[in-house]
């Protein structure tokens, strides 16, 4: 958390380990972006929308790494190096890797102070082969709740999410659920995840109307080449007190630089990873992209970043945005990319990004869908 009194920029961080916001610097303004960059300590935390809970600006999620492309001590390591780092927003769902990605997030916060992070989760995609193991039913939604509470070895989830929208089930019944999940206390916070406006729409007219809580949160894709959510939701998000948890936000690993164009992708990288990762990232590992990506570089090398950490002080520089998620394979790509947050991009860094890209961002906000009928 940061205060900023008469110039002076006072850093406090609730180190996860036990020990309460250790006052860990006091810097003055003029150097702060060096300091950041050398010492690395300061994680920054916004509000979730208008709720009154922080999240620190970067968040470590362990969709496709957690028990699928990594196992149990990588992913031990990664998530030590998150809180090591200032990061106390995770973020998993009940289908990544088959539910075994919870079991394994769970397994690596035992024994770190359960007040000191923030734990989000979603449901909606399907978990098990019957008609019922998915989508918004309450039945789902109240089966899915207890088993990643248990997966989680919690009592609470800090932030719950519907993955999807579910044309299937009456809007009332999901709200309803998710209601009775903030009542029950298993939940404190809830938000969607790629919903289009018209959805959010109706559903806070729904909360509104029932006396049911609020969403506080989106979690659409957004980077520097996904900015869909810019036309439409975003402005109905920020007029309800709604804040973006935005995933991909260097696009799995491309907009770091390492995939070359007419090159192979570097051996044990996601493009690599034929379980599934491969697969996800295909859409970005293209010439043209990679190209543009390559010439990102000088403008990154100017302000002193990473092509990485560019990418994530890029959505961080939108302020719906609370928080950035981004994925880890290893501990070191979280320690270079946590060094993005409280980075500020003056308005000619951001015009130079969008010059190089040109058109190749996609903006196009009927590309925020979920699947007809229910997955
Ligand atoms: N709501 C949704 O529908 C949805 C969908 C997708 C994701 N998410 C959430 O968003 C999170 C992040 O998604 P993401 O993993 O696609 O995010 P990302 O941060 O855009 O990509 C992460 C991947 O990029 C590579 N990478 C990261 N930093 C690097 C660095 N400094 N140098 C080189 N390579 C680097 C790593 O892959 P390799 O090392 O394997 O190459 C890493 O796993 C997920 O875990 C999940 O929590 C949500």
């Amino acid at each position: 958390m940061a205060f900023t009194v008469a110039g002076q920029r006072r850093i406090c961080t609730d180190f996860p380990n036990g020990n309460d916001y250790l006052v860990v610097a006091e810097i003055n303004h003029h150097y702060w972006g060096i300091a950041r960059r050398h010492y690395a300590l300061a994680m920054e935390y916004r509000r979730l929308g208008s709720s009154g809970m922080y999240v620190s600006e970067i968040t470590y999620g362990n969709w496709i790494t957690h028990g699928s492309q990594v196992e149990q001590d990588a992913a031990a390591k990664c998530v030590r190096a998150a809180l090591d780092s200032g990061i106390t927003t995770f973020d998993t769902a009940d289908v990544y890797a088959g539910t075994k990605a919870e079991v394994v997030l769970g397994k690596a916060l035992k024994g770190v102070r359960r007040e000191s992070y923030e734990l989000l989760t979603k449901v909606y995609w399907p978990t098990g082969p019957g008609k019922n193991d998915r989508g918004l039913s309450r039945k789902h939604i109240m089966e899915s709740v207890h088993a990643s509470l248990k997966r989680l070895q919690t009592d609470h989830i800090d932030l719950y999410q519907f993955h999807r929208f579910d044309y299937e089930t009456p809007l009332e019944e999901s709200l309803r659920a998710f209601d009775d999940l903030i009542t029950q206390g298993k939940v404190n916070y809830i938000g969607f995840s790629e919903w289009r406006s018209e959805e959010i729409r109706a559903a806070l007219k729904i909360q509104d109307e029932k006396g049911y809580s609020r969403f506080v949160s989106s979690q659409p894709q957004y980077s520097m080449l996904w900015r869909v959510i810019e036309s439409e939701v975003d402005p109905v998000c920020k007029a309800n007190g709604i804040g973006q948890i935005v995933w991909s936000p260097i696009a799995q690993g491309a907009l770091t630089g390492k995939y070359l164009p007419g090159k192979k992708p570097p051996a044990g990288s996601r493009a690599t990873d034929k379980k599934g990762g491969a697969n996800m990232i295909s859409r970005w590992i293209r010439d043209e992209v990679l190209t543009a990506v390559q010439n990102l570089k000088p403008i990154a090398d100017q302000v002193d970043l990473s092509l990485a950490q560019l990418a994530v002080a890029w959505v961080l520089q939108n302020p719906n945005v609370s928080s950035a998620i981004i994925g880890a394979s290893k501990p070191a790509q979280i320690k270079e990319n946590v060094k993005a947050s409280g980075v500020k991009l003056s308005p000619e860094i951001m015009r130079d990004i969008d010059r190089v890209l040109g058109n190749l961002p996609e903006r196009d906000s009927s590309k925020t869908v979920s699947p007809k009928p229910r997955a």
